[in-house]
């Protein structure tokens, strides 16, 4: 498939990166701005675009286009993308508010074109699980969940849009998203939200979703201090804990017995983002790349993406 890259900064990298390993992802060009992501395209030997008409013209066969520009910037990509017949792949969060996310649905659907938001945590071996032992009733009803995602204040993204709410979203938007997408699709929308914020230590965020017969906790931040990144969950099951502390999978079953979970991965690539090198991206890309190319959906829903943004939108 032939794949226009647009945004060639830490993500963009990421993909590029990572594509670079998969048969058939075939990264034509990028749609950049400005001599930073120019001279980028050219340490990579990939053509350089202003616009994604000015790359159609030069490659007339693109099947889609790769999403990596700040946030604010994806529903416009989107859309035009859409309206050049091309399918869309598009980093996380798709939009910043349910009704960006809509119109971008409602043009994909008119065109009959698919759109893959990139929530990475969907195709890895740490948090797939979830949701497979939730529906399996194996261990019984859930009792309780609680997710950490922390990570120093970020300092790598270009310019200063990640710091600006109306272009990122800030914490909610760019951070808990991962968890929240994983919640939202494990255990359904929530009945009841709250939440709480911090700005004395950087942003630092607290949330709670009832669920009824349970809650689910979760906190995500960008510190003012060098922690490093972490993302950790435990959920309890009337019959078993499941924990992920950043380095194990375990089910800790009740009668004594505990699960290992392999969450090894075959190819592990370096990110040069805050985050260690790891197959995630990788399994990704590769999952959607199948897809796309056999015009299936994305497994991550579009209702599951507007429920999300939803909840999003109240914090
Ligand atoms: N899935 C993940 O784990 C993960 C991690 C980090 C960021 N992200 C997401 O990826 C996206 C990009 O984040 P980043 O950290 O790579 O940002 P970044 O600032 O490092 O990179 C953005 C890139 O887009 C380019 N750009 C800016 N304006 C543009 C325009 N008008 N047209 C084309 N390109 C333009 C920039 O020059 C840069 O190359 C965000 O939506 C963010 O939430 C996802």
């Amino acid at each position: 498939m032939n794949i226009l890259l647009i945004g060639l900064g830490g993500m963009g990298k990421v993909h590029y990166a990572n594509a670079s390993d998969i048969d058939g992802f075939n990264i034509v060009g990028v749609v950049g701005k400005g001599d930073f992501d120019r001279k980028e395209a050219e340490k990579r030997a990939l053509p350089f675009f202003s616009g994604i008409d000015e790359a159609l013209k030069a490659f007339p066969d693109i099947d889609a286009v790769d999403i990596t520009t700040p946030t604010f910037l994806h529903k416009d990509y989107a859309l035009e993308a859409i309206s050049r017949n091309l399918d869309v792949i598009c980093e996380k969060p798709l939009a910043l508010s349910t009704s960006d996310a809509s119109q971008i649905f409602m043009a994909a659907e008119e065109k009959g074109r698919r759109v893959y938001c990139a929530q990475v945590l969907r195709y890895t071996k740490e948090y797939s699980p979830i949701r497979k032992t939730v529906e399996s009733g194996k261990y019984g009803a859930v009792v309780d969940a609680v997710f950490s995602r922390m990570s120093a204040y970020p300092e790598w993204a270009t310019g200063s849009w990640l710091s600006d709410k109306s272009k990122s979203g800030l914490v909610p938007f760019d951070l808990h998203i991962h968890d929240l997408d994983i919640i939202v699709s494990s255990f359904g929308k929530p009945l009841g939200v709250s939440s709480s914020e911090s700005t004395k230590c950087g942003d630092y965020w607290s949330f709670c979703y009832d669920y009824g017969s349970f809650k689910v906790h979760a906190e995500a931040g960008w510190i003012k201090a060098p922690i490093p990144f972490s993302a950790t969950y435990r959920i309890i099951f009337e019959r078993g804990v499941l924990t992920y502390d950043g380095s194990f999978l375990k089910m800790y079953e009740e009668g004594g017995e505990v699960v290992n979970y392999d969450i090894s991965y075959d190819k592990i690539i370096s990110t040069g983002i805050n985050v260690p090198p790891t197959g995630w991206y990788y399994e990704e890309l590769k999952e959607i790349l199948s897809l796309l190319s056999e015009k299936k959906e994305s497994n991550v829903k579009y209702s599951e993406i507007l429920d999300v943004l939803g909840i999003l939108e109240k914090f």
